[in-house]
């Protein structure tokens, strides 16, 4: 297969990994109020709408909107689908503040939240929600005064202003927590008197006043540059999964797709993301529910096969998925050599993780095919993953599901320094770069 898309494979000098993740957005107002660490660059996204001409932009992997809001800054049509309500939550708050919000307002309704937080009382019914993995991951001082936060923000009438206040709070929570989003894991402080086999040690935390005003202060500076760059634009965020969403969309909608998947490599959102989702309002039975809704991509996952054929009968992208997951050759090897090796893998979940995560991927690729207008393209940042010493050859086998669904691959962008393997896999199959791609799939014309 490598073979066959040889040609289209190149080394980008300009595809730098700053680019490519948020490390691009750290500075870019409003994108830098919700450090969402999965996202990828305004200024990739920029670059990839470049000189295509495109009106509609959708992104069906939404995460924190950066390819909605990008489009939108550039004066297309953006839409992003995104599952998880933190992403889409922060997104409208960019386009809120941008659109109409009265800084008067906002500066008083500021104001008024830091000086809640230093009432003498607070209601016990508004602590933190807490799910046994977010249990102890706040000083009590600081369970308190979210509790007075968010007592302040439910007395606001205003929807604007609280869906700002309440992003400010949101992404302050792992500051003032003994936790950190540390790549693939929440890691724990022991200070939160958790027993920790991998330290952590966090300086002493900041009062939940002291990192609510920083972040209100930035979206306060932030004001004037959003108006200029996303006043007047309306992009849609819609809530939901792309695997129900993106069927009920008319054909040839979209000019361009820009997205970046999640990566088949285990990492679960829900737990990266435990505290954010809890102060959110969602209880145990929702966070087990959102993790199976979401795309499959952890050894949790069971397969979705039936649900989506209740959905999708017989629709032709449907049957198309299957055909092209049952019958992808590298696929079908590589599942052979996990399943063969089931004994040794350090947990046998992860054959049913890569054959659900490429029937969802081809449901997605087969839909987005439908989705584009002739001439249209898609752009995808996604990374190859390695399991039990055998590379999964992602961007290949995602690029054949497009060939098969009609596109034409034209180009597979690779970063120049791609990923390692995990430790664990180094000591056993040595080190062995995979590589970290952004993929260029067009629509024939006409
Ligand atoms: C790699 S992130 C994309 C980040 C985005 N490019 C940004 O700049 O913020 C992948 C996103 O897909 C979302 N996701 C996972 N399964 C989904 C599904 N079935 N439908 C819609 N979104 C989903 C995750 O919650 C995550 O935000």
């Amino acid at each position: 297969m490598y073979d066959r898309f040889a040609s289209r494979i190149c080394a980008r000098d300009n595809l730098s990994r700053r680019l490519v993740s948020y490390q691009g957005n750290k500075q870019a107002p409003g994108l830098r109020w919700l450090k969402y660490k999965e996202g990828f660059s305004a200024e990739l996204v920029q670059a990839l709408l470049a000189r295509t001409g495109a009106k509609t932009v959708l992104d069906p992997f939404s995460g924190s909107g950066t390819s909605a809001l990008t489009a939108s800054s550039l004066g297309m049509h953006g839409t992003g689908i995104e599952l998880m309500p933190l992403g889409n939550m922060a997104a409208r708050a960019i386009i809120t503040a941008s659109n109409g919000l009265q800084y008067d307002e906002y500066a008083r309704a500021s104001n008024g939240l830091i000086d809640a937080l230093s009432a003498d009382s607070y209601d016990d019914a508004l602590l933190f929600p807490h799910v046994p993995i977010t249990e102890h991951a706040f000083p009590e001082h600081t369970e308190k005064d979210l509790a007075k936060a968010r007592e302040y923000i439910s007395g606001i009438a205003d929807s604007s202003l609280s869906t700002i206040l309440t992003l400010a709070c949101v992404s302050v929570l792992e500051e003032v927590s003994y936790t950190r989003k540390d790549g693939q894991f929440l890691r724990w402080d022991p200070q939160s008197g958790r027993k920790v086999s991998r330290k952590l040690h966090k300086a002493s935390l900041p009062r939940l006043a002291e990192a609510l005003r920083r972040r209100l202060d930035e979206i306060a500076e932030d004001l004037p540059s959003l108006k200029q760059k996303y006043g007047g634009s309306i992009p849609e965020f819609i809530d939901g999964s792309s695997l129900t969403e993106l069927r009920k969309m008319p054909a040839e909608s979209f000019d361009v797709v820009v997205t970046s998947p999640p990566y088949a490599n285990r990492y679960d959102y829900t737990r990266i993301y435990a505290l954010e989702l809890a102060y959110l309002g969602y209880d145990g039975a929702r966070f087990k529910e959102l993790r199976q809704e979401l795309l499959s991509a952890t050894v949790e996952n069971r397969s979705k096969r039936k649900q989506l054929a209740r959905e999708y009968g017989n629709s032709p992208q449907f049957l198309k998925a299957l055909a092209m997951t049952d019958n992808q050759e590298a696929l079908q090897e590589a599942l052979t050599i996990l399943r063969l090796n089931a004994d040794s893998l350090s947990n046998r979940n992860v054959i049913t993780l890569v054959e659900n995560y490429f029937t969802e991927m081809a449901l997605v690729v087969s839909e987005l095919t439908r989705l584009l207008k002739p001439g249209g393209s898609v752009f995808m940042v996604n990374d190859n993953v390695r399991y039990h010493g055998q590379e999964i050859p992602v961007d290949l086998i995602l690029s054949d599901f497009a060939e098969q669904s009609g596109l034409d691959c034209e180009s597979i962008w690779t970063l120049n320094r791609g990923k390692g393997n995990s430790s664990q896999q180094m000591g056993r199959f040595g080190r062995q770069e995979l590589r970290k791609c952004v993929y260029h799939w067009r629509k024939p014309n006409g």
